[in-house]
């Protein structure tokens, strides 16, 4: 199976059914890096849902990186309770005051330069890189792990499977829209290729999902007998 009509597909989809979440750019606006970061750090490991209101209430109170980075400690501290993982929350802090102070409220482009930040990882690297820069970044989540090991019928169980599934996410990924594919990926994983009962009838992979086509997507990823 060739991979670019794959990634078209699912763009396609994309550009119909995105989820509209507050930190998202319209069509053809550009994302502004700080609420990028802002979203991957408080997505790290909290709901889209309850991220939503706090993601908000930090814009309108510090819309910028500057305004953040000025804020004193207790302040950020309190507006991220609830949250949870407070190391999160120092570490933002930390990395607002890195980008403001050393860099000119300018973020790194890469995955290499971002991660060098404080409270960024492999994973949120390549999510800003790919989300905020159009880099050609390849972003695995719990829910892309999932639609890939269903598309490719991947039966090695988890986690041992996980550099298999991010090989094969990788050979998914457009030079086009990386940032939106990996949204799309994201938002398929949540919507429609959903741990339990998959909505294959709407999915714009299920012609190429090897997964449903050998009647198992349901069952992957397999877990390994405990
Ligand atoms: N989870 C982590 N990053 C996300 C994003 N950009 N969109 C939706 N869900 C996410």
């Amino acid at each position: 199976r060739a991979s670019p009509p794959v990634a078209d597909h699912l763009l396609a989809w994309y550009d119909r059914h995105r989820r509209h979440l507050p930190w998202r750019a319209g069509p053809g606006e550009t994302a502004d890096p700080y609420r990028v970061w802002l979203s991957e750090i408080m997505l790290q490991q909290t709901t889209v849902a309850t991220v939503g209101p706090y993601f908000r209430r930090f814009l309108e109170r510090w819309p910028t990186v500057h305004d953040l980075a000025a804020a004193p400690s207790e302040e950020v501290m309190s507006a991220w309770a609830g949250l949870g993982y407070y190391a999160r929350a120092r570490n933002l802090h930390a990395c607002a005051r890195a980008v403001a102070g050393e860099r000119g409220g300018v973020f790194p482009d890469t995955e290499a330069g971002l991660r060098a930040l404080p409270g960024i990882g492999a994973y949120t690297a390549a999510a800003i890189a790919a989300i905020a820069f159009d880099r050609k970044a390849t972003v695995v989540d719990g829910n892309v792990e999932r639609v890939v090991a269903r598309l490719f019928a991947v039966e090695e169980p988890m986690p041992a499977a996980k550099p298999t599934l991010r090989a094969l996410a990788a050979t998914l990924t457009p030079d086009r829209r990386p940032g939106d594919f990996a949204q799309a990926m994201m938002d398929l994983g949540a919507t429609v290729c959903t741990p339990r009962r998959p909505a294959c009838l709407s999915c714009p992979l299920s012609g190429s999902c090897d997964g449903r086509i050998a009647g198992i997507a349901e069952e992957l990823p397999r877990k390994s007998p405990k």
